[in-house]
C-alpha cells in the first residue's frame, strides 16, 4: 500500500480537523544566581497551517529547528507561548482542565524512541489500559484487558502478551505497543514524532504501512515528523519544510518534491542520495551552521546560509506567498512586491534531479519566474548576467534536457555529444566542467566515468530496455574489446 494511492483529497469542501495559526513557543534562558531571564529560545516563531480529516502532513528540517516542539505544542503538552490552536473549532490553547482532557482523548502522540517511551515496570495491559482507565472507556478488569488485547491485534501483535513487559519486545514490537498506546483513545489526531527514526529499515516499513492502514481504518490524520525525506514522501498527503521555527515552504508531496521552490528545501532535496551515481546533480552544500535560536537572524531566517540572497533578505522578513493552489512559499523570490530586478539570481538556485530531467530549472519554476520578473533571464547556464554556471558539460545538459530517456541513454547522449561537440553545443555556451563549480555555493557530484568510447559496437542495440545495470556491464565488456582491437 503507498501513501498516495489512497489518499491525495481535494481540501475545498472539507473543514480543516485542525487549524494552527501563528503558533509560537520560546523557552526562557534564565541566568545567574538570581535565575534572572535573560533572553529566550525561539524553538517555535509563527507557524500556521491546517491539517484535514484523514490527512498526513510531514513535517521536515533540519535537527533543532523546532520540530518536536511544534508537535507538543500544537498537542498542549507544552504550552503555547503564542497563537491559535483550533481542533474542529475550538481553541486548544484556551481550553481549561476539564475541556483539555476532553480533548486529550482525540490528541495523541508516537514517541521517538520505543525503548525510552514505555514504563519498564509495567505489563502491556497496564501500558495500554492505564489511559483506558483513566478516561473511563472501559469498566472493570476483564473489559480493559479485552480492548487492550483488540488492541494488540491490531497493530499485529499476540493478544497473549499482555502480561509481558518492555524488555520482552524488539524495538518494532515496542513501538507497535507506543501506537497500540496513541489508538487506545480512538483519537482523531496522532502526532507521530520521529516515530520509525529509531527502527531498522525493513521494520520502518512494517511500521509505516500499519500507520497507513490504522489511518484508513480509523480515519486518522497524522503529523509525521521526520527528518528522513524518503520516508516522509512515502506517508505524506502534505510537506512543511520548517527552519528555525518558522515553515518556509508547504506543498502536496508530490508537488513538492517535483518542483521545490524555496532555497532551502531544494537543498534538502538536493542531499537525497541519488540511486545512480552516474546521474549529475548540483548537491548544495550549505555553508556555516544553522543559526542560533536564541538569536535568530534578521529579515529571512535562512539569508545567512542561502545562496540566492539579495537585498531585501536581511532586513525584511519574507511572507509566506501561494504561488499556485496549496503550494505556499515564504521566499522573496516568490514576492511580486520584493521579486529580484536581477535575472543573474535566479541561477544561483540549484539544478535538481527531476523525473522529467529538466536541466535548467524545475518544471514549473520557470512559469512562475516568468510571471513574477517578466523577461527575466531564464538560461541559467548562459553567461549574460556573469554568473556562469561553469560546472556543466555538454553531456551532461543533454542527457539532463532529454525528459524520458534512460540513465543509460544519458550515458549515449553524453558520449557522441563529447566526442565531437556540435556547433549548437559552442552557440549554447556550455563550459568545461573543469572549472570551479563551488563558486555559487553549488557542489558538483561526479558523474561516474565518461570516456566510453564512441566506437562501442553495440550502440544500436544499446536503446534497448535493458536494466542500467546490463547497459553498463555492455559498456564495459565494449570498451575492452575496443580496446583490444586498437
Ligand atoms: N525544554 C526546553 N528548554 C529550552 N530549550 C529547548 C527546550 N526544548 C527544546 N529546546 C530548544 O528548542 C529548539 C528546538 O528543539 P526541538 O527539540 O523542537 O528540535 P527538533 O527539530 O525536534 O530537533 P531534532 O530533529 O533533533 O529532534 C532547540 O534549539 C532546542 O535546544
Ligand atoms: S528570502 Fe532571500 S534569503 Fe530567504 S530564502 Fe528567499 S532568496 Fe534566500
Ligand atoms: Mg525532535
Amino acid at each position: 500500500m503507498t501513501a498516495t494511492a489512497t489518499k491525495p483529497r481535494s481540501k475545498s469542501n472539507v473543514e480543516p480537523l485542525l487549524e494552527i495559526r501563528g503558533l509560537k513557543k520560546y523557552f526562557p534562558v534564565k541566568k545567574g544566581i538570581l535565575n534572572r531571564v535573560v533572553g529566550s529560545v525561539k524553538a517555535v516563531d509563527g507557524l500556521s497551517f491546517d491539517v484535514y480529516p484523514n490527512e498526513t502532513v510531514g513535517l521536515v528540517g533540519e535537527s533543532g529547528c523546532g520540530k518536536t516542539t511544534a508537535g507538543r505544542s500544537i498537542l498542549r503538552l507544552l504550552e503555547p507561548s503564542e497563537g491559535q490552536i483550533l481542533f474542529r473549532g475550538s481553541d486548544i490553547v484556551e481550553a481549561d482542565t476539564k475541556e483539555m482532557r476532553r480533548l486529550r482523548r482525540n490528541l495523541q502522540i508516537i514517541f521517538q524512541d520505543p525503548y525510552s517511551s514505555l514504563n519498564p515496570r509495567m505489563t502491556v495491559e497496564d501500558i495500554i489500559g492505564e489511559a483506558i482507565k483513566f478516561h473511563g472507556i472501559a469498566s472493570g478488569n476483564d473489559e480493559i484487558r479485552r480492548q487492550v488485547q483488540d488492541l494488540l491485534e491490531r497493530v499485529g501483535l499476540q493478544p497473549s502478551y499482555v502480561t509481558r513487559y518492555p524488555h520482552e519486545f524488539s524495538g518494532g514490537q515496542r513501538q507497535r505497543i507506543g501506537i497500540a498506546r496513541a489508538l487506545a483513545l480512538n483519537p482523531d489526531f496522532i502526532v507521530c514524532d520521529e516515530a520509525v527514526s529509531a527502527l531498522d529499515v525493513s521494520v520502518q516499513a512494517q511500521v509505516i504501512n500499519l500507520l497507513l492502514d490504522l489511518q484508513d481504518e480509523f480515519n486518522l490524520s497524522y503529523l509525521f515528523i521526520a527528518h528522513d525525506l524518503s520516508v516522509v514522501r512515502h506517508i505524506s498527503d502534505r510537506i512543511a519544510v520548517m527552519y528555525l521555527g518558522q515553515i518556509m515552504e508547504l506543498a502536496e508531496c508530490e508537488t513538492l518534491f517535483s518542483n521545490a521552490l524555496h532555497p532551502y528545501t531544494q537543498s534538502l532535496l538536493s542531499a537525497i542520495p541519488q540511486p545512480n551515481p552516474r546521474r549529475k546533480i548540483d548537491r548544495v552544500i550549505l555553508k556555516g551552521d544553522v543559526p542560533s535560536p536564541m538569536n535568530p537572524p534578521t529579515g529571512c531566517r535562512f539569508h545567512t546560509r542561502c545562496p540566492a540572497c539579495y537585498e531585501p533578505c536581511d532586513t525584511v522578513q519574507p511572507r509566506s506567498v501561494e504561488v499556485a493552489p496549496g503550494h505556499e512559499v515564504a521566499c522573496h523570490l516568490y514576492d511580486q512586491e520584493y521579486a529580484p530586478t536581477d535575472p543573474s539570481i535566479w541561477n544561483r538556485l540549484p539544478r535538481l534531479p527531476r523525473p522529467n530531467g529538466d536541466a535548467k530549472l524545475p518544471p514549473g519554476v520557470a512559469e512562475v519566474i516568468e510571471e513574477i520578473t517578466p523577461g527575466a533571464s531564464l538560461d541559467r547556464d548562459g553567461d549574460s548576467d556573469g554568473v556562469q554556471r561553469e560546472d556543466q558539460d555538454a553531456g551532461d545538459a543533454q542527457a539532463h534536457a532529454s525528459s524520458d530517456v534512460s540513465d543509460f541513454e544519458d550515458e549515449e547522449i553524453f558520449t557522441q555529444e563529447s566526442s565531437q561537440p556540435s556547433e549548437e553545443h559552442e552557440e549554447d555556451d556550455i563550459t568545461d566542467d573543469s572549472n570551479d563549480a563551488e563558486e555559487d555555493g553549488v557542489e558538483k557530484v561526479d558523474d561516474g566515468d565518461k570516456s566510453t568510447s564512441s566506437e562501442t559496437p553495440e550502440s544500436g542495440e544499446q536503446e534497448s530496455d535493458a536494466d542500467d545495470e546490463s547497459e553498463d556491464d555492455k559498456l564495459v565488456a565494449s570498451e575492452e574489446e575496443s580496446d583490444a582491437k586498437s
